[in-house]
């Protein structure tokens, strides 16, 4: 090959690969931030890239192993400087997320939370469980369920984010009308490790041989006080409240291990997630918070809502969950 032939040659090459790094970071992408690995997360990333495919742009989902700021601080960082053209972020502390999210929406990147809220962030608006509420629900289950009487643990994964600690203090609020049921100390917190999770039931089992009851706040915990409890054959003896629906939990509850459990709808965190994001790209950010509902003081709050499914509605949410194409193994 003739050396002028070569030089050209060279020159095309080098402007494809430029040309291609270009569109990647010019290429829109959103990403999307979540708490832990585990099949609530699964679903959430489901939602998120059907969004994807319906817009047609590509969607990044990233979540951390177990719950671990650091890791969410940094990814947040490495997006921002990677150009991504949004994101939808799980803070597993809302104080720590606040710089990260923050430097997003300076850039020019929106930023939005889904699944548990950093109010004290610039983000645009968040989008998930009303998590005091869905608490409150949880805790006047758990007292229709012990009759107004009884000993409850309460497990949990996160001691800082916001979701876990709103859930606990709707719950504990709901408890306070019930002067006979106690809650033990310490909180059970396994930061979404489901070995340490059993671990947690499993003591909490042992050193209170007069407990009645698992309060789970977490996706991870049901399943694993069903574990412990079943392992220590006090089914029936000991009951579960818990939050979500995984596999785990509809095997629980058929099987009366799991007596009801607080249906996050975390599909619609991650696609409507997504959704919102384009929106403010493309429409921008006053027509696409004109469709957003406001809460009282102002704040632009998207509930995705909650439901209580027992052993009884059971077979009910099954149906809804395929009406959703919410994959399952398990069948009735
Ligand atoms: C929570 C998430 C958590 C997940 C997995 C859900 O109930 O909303 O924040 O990461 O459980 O444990």
């Amino acid at each position: 090959m003739k050396r002028s032939l070569m030089i050209s040659l060279f020159i095309v090459i080098v402007g494809i690969i430029g040309l291609s790094i270009g569109c990647v970071k010019e290429g829109t992408q959103y990403g999307v931030l979540g708490k832990c690995v585990g099949p609530y997360w699964e679903v959430v990333k489901k939602g998120a890239e059907d969004a994807g495919k319906e817009l047609g742009i590509k969607v990044t989902v990233f979540m951390p192993q177990k719950e671990d700021i650091p890791q969410q601080i940094e990814t947040v960082e490495t997006w921002i400087s990677m150009g991504f053209k949004g994101m939808a972020v799980a803070p597993s502390d809302p104080e720590a997320l606040v710089a990260p999210v923050d430097l997003a929406m300076e850039k020019g990147i929106p930023a939005i939370t889904i699944d548990t809220d950093s109010p004290n962030s610039n983000r645009i608006c968040y989008i998930g469980t009303d998590n005091y509420t869905a608490g409150k629900v949880a805790g006047e289950k758990m007292a229709e369920i012990l009759g107004g009487k009884g000993k409850v643990a309460i497990a949990t994964g996160s001691l800082t984010a916001m979701n876990s600690l709103e859930r606990m203090r709707g719950f504990e609020d709901a408890i306070k009308e019930y002067p006979q049921i106690e809650i033990i100390k310490p909180i059970l917190c396994d930061n979404e490790e489901t070995s340490r999770a059993v671990e947690l039931a499993e003591t909490a089992l042992l050193n209170n041989p007069d407990l009645d009851a698992f309060f789970c706040v977490y996706a991870f915990n049901g399943p694993a006080a069903a574990t412990a409890v079943k392992a220590a054959s006090k089914k029936g003896e000991i009951h579960i409240v818990s939050f979500d629906v995984t596999d785990d939990h509809l095997y629980s509850i058929n099987e009366g291990l799991i007596d009801a459990t607080i249906a996050q709808k975390q599909y619609l965190m991650g696609y409507e997630g997504v959704k919102i994001l384009h929106s403010i790209n493309k429409k921008g950010m006053e027509a696409t918070l004109d469709s957003l509902p406001k809460n009282e003081e102002g704040g632009y709050i998207i509930d995705t809502g909650v439901d209580v499914v027992t052993k009884e509605n059971l077979e009910e949410y099954l149906k809804q969950m395929d009406k959703w194409g919410v994959e399952h193994t398990f069948k009735l």
